[in-house]
């Protein structure tokens, strides 16, 4: 049983370590250095924990980290599960059912998305304020009231109290930060010039292959949600370029300490 198969896996993480975060941070492709900074950390490679998947794309490491970071306790995926890896979407979300029983309220998701918006250069960060899902949802199946409703609304999905906030820090850093609305594909492959150009004429500003699943996975979960992409291509018709997943992480690199500081100015400022 599913249920059963996430208390295990939480059960398992409450015995390796006294901490109990309300905070998790789910780090992306190229973006796993944040979890460096974490101090009185506990880390827990996936392979460890009780019915979780294991990731298999480089870039991606593989551990759970708990510990603190500014003064909070925040719970870390370094890595995540994607839908193209061949895993269900009940595996993709398992992480964030385990978060939501150990007592998890608040999700920061990151990832590397191409921009599709004319405005968009490479490394530029991007708060998500809405999502377009083209993947299966994961809700689909059997709906277990213990975990949320089998109707959940996705009308305000991305907390607007944490975009202000996050906006405020990147603000203060001098940091240039975008908005826009994300489409979750389920990949591998990259999209077409057609595709690139409808999602642009459809107002969508990013594209990629993850986090919708964990996000809808959350809203079901009844915690806040603040997301980023970090924008690691452009799509423009005019130039031949190809996008290609080491231009992806190096690209994601560059923009990652700037994530880095908005994010370290966003958990102080969550109460
Ligand atoms: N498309 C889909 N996913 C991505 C892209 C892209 O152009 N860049 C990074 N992840």
């Amino acid at each position: 049983m599913y249920y059963e198969q996430i208390v295990e896996a939480k059960d398992f993480i409450c015995s390796k370590t006294t901490l109990r975060p309300q905070i998790a941070i789910i780090l992306g492709s190229g973006l796993s250095a944040l979890a460096e900074d974490i101090e009185d950390k506990m880390v827990i490679p996936y392979k460890e924990i009780p019915n979780f998947p294991l990731s298999t794309v480089e870039g991606h490491a593989g551990n759970l980290v708990i510990g603190k970071l500014n003064g909070k306790e925040i719970i870390c995926m370094q890595g995540r599960f994607h839908y193209y890896e061949g895993y269900s979407m009940q595996q993709v979300t398992f992480p964030v059912r385990v978060m939501q029983l150990l007592g998890v309220n608040t999700l920061i998701v990151t990832n590397a998305a191409g921009g599709v918006n004319k405005t968009f250069a490479t490394g530029d960060i991007m708060l998500i304020t809405d999502h377009i899902s083209r993947m299966p949802n994961p809700l689909v199946g059997r709906n277990d009231e213990r975990l949320g409703t089998r109707f959940p609304s996705m009308s305000e999905v991305y907390d607007r109290g944490l975009i202000s906030c996050a906006e405020n820090i990147a603000k203060q850093e001098n940091i240039t930060i975008k908005k826009g609305v994300y489409v979750g594909n389920t990949g591998p492959s990259f999209e077409t010039k057609a595709e690139y150009i409808m999602f642009r004429t459809l107002g969508i500003s990013a594209v990629g292959m993850s986090t919708v699943p964990e996000v809808i996975v959350a809203a079901h979960a009844g915690m806040k949600v603040l997301g980023f992409s970090v924008i690691s291509n452009v799509f423009n018709e005019d130039i031949e370029e190809e996008p290609s997943h080491i231009e992806v992480l190096q690209n994601v690199e560059k923009a990652n300490s700037n994530l880095v500081k908005i994010l370290k100015g966003v958990l102080e400022d969550i109460a």
